[in-house]
């Protein structure tokens, strides 16, 4: 027997909830929420915790900084960029955003709407994997996995596509490296009717068909990249029929395409300003869900390619550190393969492989640099975020770089003790906190560690049969082929 009730709380803010009762054959009773809400209870995964309310703005931590981040420059002039240079590839309001100094910036209703269908998303208490470790650190995650698109994509797809969707536009072109942002956008340009086009990298275009099928459920165009579809593309194919791409080829693909049809806006799943932005949702119900349990982290760690779900997780904490509230110590963890935080140079470059987008100031490898195909598809470019690299400059952070095969260990020991099986980009984060907790172990330290669990892996077992198999290796690192790339860098001002 099920009954429905519909009743409304203070707790709730007013908002009419319905709720279904079930169990009424035992003394007990559970309560069920079954709707879109704004404040959420109870449906936590484990030992769980929820916010009660959705963020109803995002943090732009540039507002709080010391000294501001140096500005883009134009590709040609290598003057900084004005806000109708971007025009070509960007809505009006996500220019302004890109280059917003306000503190806070509202969250659109219809946004918010849609923020619903998976936010606030649980933060989560490690308690068995503490135990499997024998660990005196508590630990904390953050899951995003539970978004339709399976990670913390969405959460900018959504306000991009909206704010596109609001100046009229029809079309909208990115990359993707392994498919989580592809299909992010995908799915956002599904609710929001707009056509979507995905150039994917050729190494998880091969290695991932169900996320590529994924985009298509949504209605998306997806070719491999490099492709000969474009310029960009076809000039990499000359020089390398097999190339497994990179995530800066793709940009070139879809910035050619994008700058080239007037009816035609680019979105970027990472890296830029307006980007990590978005992400900051995830901190915001964090810092509330941490409150509420009594709880401060010591030290914070997240998984970084082009910075975004690290920045999201991470910018409102630091916020509270600059306050003097608290002090964690921030740790960005990259592969062993691409890192540009750990290795590579401070400098201006280009944000694609081809050289059309602006110069941001940023740790590179050299914007053709082509890193191997590591399973963690999303983590090979090249750059980091300009607002991350600025804030590593300035020590607000610390960054270390780990081997695909220490990652999957500590995936596999996270999916046995916690039953979420990650997605390869987070295996970063959580081979990091792995290591942090034993040495807790060694010390006796009951640190409090918070870590970013950005998505699922459910479209990635085929990097897990290879781990399973034992025929998983590290690609190690070619300081050669960095030195290589670095002296490609048009303007090398350090
Ligand atoms: C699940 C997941 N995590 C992390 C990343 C890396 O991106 P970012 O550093 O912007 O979070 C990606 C990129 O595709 C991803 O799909």
């Amino acid at each position: 027997m099920a009954l429905s009730l519909r009743f409304s709380t203070n707790a709730f803010k007013g908002e009419e909830q319905r709720l279904r009762c079930t169990g009424l054959k035992t003394k007990s009773i559970h309560l069920k929420v079954s709707s879109g809400y704004r404040g959420r209870a109870g449906a936590s995964l484990g030992s769980g915790f929820n916010t009660t309310e959705i963020p109803h703005q995002w943090y732009n931590l540039v507002a709080d900084l010391p000294v501001k981040p140096p500005p883009p420059l134009h590709p040609k002039t290598f003057e900084p960029i004005k806000p109708e240079d971007l025009s070509p590839l960007f809505p009006d309001e996500l220019i302004k955003q890109e280059a917003s100094n306000d503190r806070f910036i509202d969250i659109p209703e219809e946004v918010l709407d849609i923020y619903r269908l998976w936010r606030p998303t649980p933060l989560i208490r490690a308690k068995r994997l503490e135990k499997l470790l024998d660990t005196p650190a508590r630990i904390y995650y953050k899951y995003e996995g539970g978004s339709p698109a399976g990670s913390h994509k969405p959460n900018t797809a959504v306000p991009q596509v909206w704010y596109n969707a609001q100046e009229g536009v029809k079309n909208v072109v990115t990359e993707t490296g392994a498919g989580q942002w592809g299909s992010a956008l995908a799915f956002a340009c599904s609710l929001f009717g707009l056509n979507c086009e995905v150039w994917q990298v050729r190494a998880s275009f091969d290695s991932k068909p169900y996320r590529k099928l994924m985009m298509q459920t949504w209605g998306a165009k997806v070719h491999p990249s490099p492709s000969n579809a474009t310029e960009a593309g076809r000039k990499i194919l000359q020089m390398d029929p097999g190339s497994p791409g990179s995530l800066g080829i793709a940009i070139s693909e879809a910035v050619e395409v994008a700058a080239m049809n007037a009816d035609t806006k680019y979105c970027l799943g990472s890296v830029l300003n307006h980007v990590l932005l978005h992400q900051t949702v995830i901190g915001e119900e964090c810092i509330k869900q941490m409150e509420a349990i009594g709880e401060t982290p010591d030290l914070i760690i997240g998984c970084t390619g082009g910075g975004s779900n690290f920045a999201g997780l991470t910018f409102p904490f630091i916020r509270e550190k600059l306050k003097g509230k608290i002090n964690p110590l921030i740790r960005a963890v990259e592969p062993e393969a691409c890192p540009s935080l750990t290795r590579g140079i401070y400098a201006y470059d280009y944000g694609d492989t081809a050289g059309m987008t602006p110069l941001m100031k940023m740790h590179t490898l050299g914007h053709d640099f082509i890193p191997d195909p590591i399973h963690a598809g999303g983590l090979r470019y090249h750059g980091m975020a300009p607002l991350i690299s600025h804030i590593y400059e300035l020590g607000f952070m610390e960054a270390l770089a780990i081997p695909q095969t220490e990652c999957f260990k500590g995936a596999i020991q996270f999916a046995r003790s916690e039953g979420l099986i990650p997605a390869p980009e987070p295996t970063h984060a959580i081979a990091a906190t792995i290591r942090e907790a034993l040495h807790c172990r060694e010390t006796g330290e009951s640190k409090v560690i918070l870590m970013a669990m950005c998505g699922h892996g459910h479209f990635d077992l085929p990097a897990y049969e290879k781990y399973l198999q034992g025929s998983m290796v590290d690609l190690s690192f070619a300081e050669e082929k960095m030195q290589a790339s670095l002296a490609n860098i048009p303007l090398l001002v350090q």
